[in-house]
């Protein structure tokens, strides 16, 4: 039986000690805002039907959500069981599994929030949570479960007893639930706490004294779940989203010669036995083939097509540049708009002058070209195959194949002009 499967996304809420005038949620993590990153990773988990609950900064978000989720409104933040309440309009009539996510949780991997999903169907659970491990739980909300292990409810630090308080079982805030037994535990809620808030937590207990199993994933990779409140954090998680994009690309056969200083942001494709070298960033649509040397110090942005056995060197940055197999642009250069044959070589400090201030505009070289030093390319401009340009040439014209181009003042030597 086909059931639907929906999530509700928490982006309410106010961040302050981000210190900042925008909302939290549309800082970025290599280059993607926060609150896209948590929509991403619950579509990339398969769920199309997404509800981002709004309130603070609300146009900010949904300039950065767009289409790609519904909107309601939390004006008042009274909890988070009160911004799921909110969303209860799209919940109505349907049957089937609503995730929670949190919108300032941006590393949380799509195959935790499938796990979470399968428990749930698979044992017939109506409330399932993802909990997680802390040497230090302070601020969170800890697991309480019976003798036998099953969970009876979550208590917030600030309800919790001293005796509560050891437990290091933490609710990370991310939950599945049956959507049907959920809207019914939703209107038995009461901000009868320490805070006055409508807790979403109090469902669990809820739904366990309605004699419905509930139950919980418990995450292995404690990173997945961390939020981002502060610049600080926003720091960390970006070390972390570095590490491990960098660890799955030398799991797939690609050196990085220093972890810390390479930045390969999210859809990159490497191919095998390709060496980064150190303080090397490559952005976001780029592919790069096998046995290709990109860096040290160098600049992959997007747009990027690398054919194998391509060189990259020092202090090079490319844009939307097709490049062919074996060619090389060794050192000092910037290629953008640029389609570049097979085997070609591209001298030191070589320049695309792509952009005439109105419109960027395409240099096409072609194979077994030979581009001397600190040449400029004043495209649109095209070079035929085995072509030959001269070290310091402004190439404003285009180039038949197999021609040398020379395009600078001819040397004058004044003799013993000097010792004048
Ligand atoms: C919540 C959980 C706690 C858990 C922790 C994990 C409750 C009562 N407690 O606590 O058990 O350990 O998350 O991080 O749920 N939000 C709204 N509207 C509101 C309130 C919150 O949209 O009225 C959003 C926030 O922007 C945030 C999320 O919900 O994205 C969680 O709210 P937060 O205040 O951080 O909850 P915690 O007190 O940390
Ligand atoms: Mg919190």
């Amino acid at each position: 039986m086909m059931q639907d499967v929906m999530a509700i996304v928490m982006a309410a809420g106010k961040g302050t000690r981000m210190k900042s005038k925008n909302s939290k949620l549309i800082q970025k993590i290599y280059g993607k805002e926060i609150v896209k990153r948590a929509v991403e990773n619950a579509k990339k988990a398969g769920i199309e039907d997404i509800v981002a609950v709004v309130g603070y900064m609300k146009e900010q978000v949904m300039e950065v959500l767009k289409d790609s989720t519904k909107y309601v409104e939390q004006k008042e933040m009274l909890g988070t069981g009160h911004a799921v309440m909110q969303a209860t309009k799209y919940l109505e009539g349907k049957k089937g599994k609503v995730l929670v996510l949190n919108g300032d949780v941006p590393i949380l991997r799509p195959e935790t929030i499938n796990k979470l999903l399968r428990k749930s169907i698979e044992n017939n659970e109506y409330a399932t949570l993802l909990t997680a491990i802390y040497d230090d739980p302070k601020g969170y909300g800890r697991i309480i479960r019976d003798e036998g292990g099953n969970i009876k409810e979550i208590v917030e630090e600030k309800d919790a007893t001293e005796e509560q308080r050891e437990i290091q079982e933490i609710n990370a805030g991310i939950y599945c639930f049956d959507i049907e037994i959920l809207l019914e535990a939703l209107k038995e809620i009461k901000p009868n706490n320490s805070q006055g808030e409508y807790y979403l937590t109090d469902v669990i207990k809820i739904i366990g004294n309605k004699g419905l199993k509930t139950g919980a994933v418990i995450v292995k990779d404690n990173t997945e779940i961390l939020g981002v409140n502060d610049r600080m954090q926003l720091q960390m998680l970006t070390k972390i989203l570095q590490h491990r994009i960098n660890t799955e690309h030398m799991n797939n056969g690609v050196t990085i010669e220093d972890i810390n200083t390479t930045y390969i942001y999210d859809d990159v494709e490497i191919g095998m036995d390709t060496v980064i070298h150190p303080n090397t960033t490559i952005k976001s649509d780029v592919k790069i083939g096998q046995d290709c040397e990109i860096g040290p110090n160098s600049y992959i942005r997007e747009g990027c097509r690398l054919e194998d056995k391509v060189k990259i060197g020092s202090f090079v940055e490319i844009k939307k540049a097709i490049i062919g197999e074996g060619t090389k642009v060794p050192h000092l250069s910037y290629m953008g708009d640029c389609q570049i044959g097979e085997h070609t070589n591209i001298g030191c400090g070589t320049i695309t002058c792509n952009y005439d201030g109105f419109n960027k505009s395409k240099t096409i070289i072609g194979d077994n070209c030979f581009v001397g030093s600190n040449t400029n390319f004043v495209a649109p401009v095209k070079l035929g195959d085995n072509t030959f340009i001269a070290a310091g040439s402004t190439i404003t014209e285009d180039v038949p194949e197999y021609s040398l181009a020379i395009a600078r003042q001819r040397q004058i030597n004044k003799e013993n002009w000097n010792k004048k």
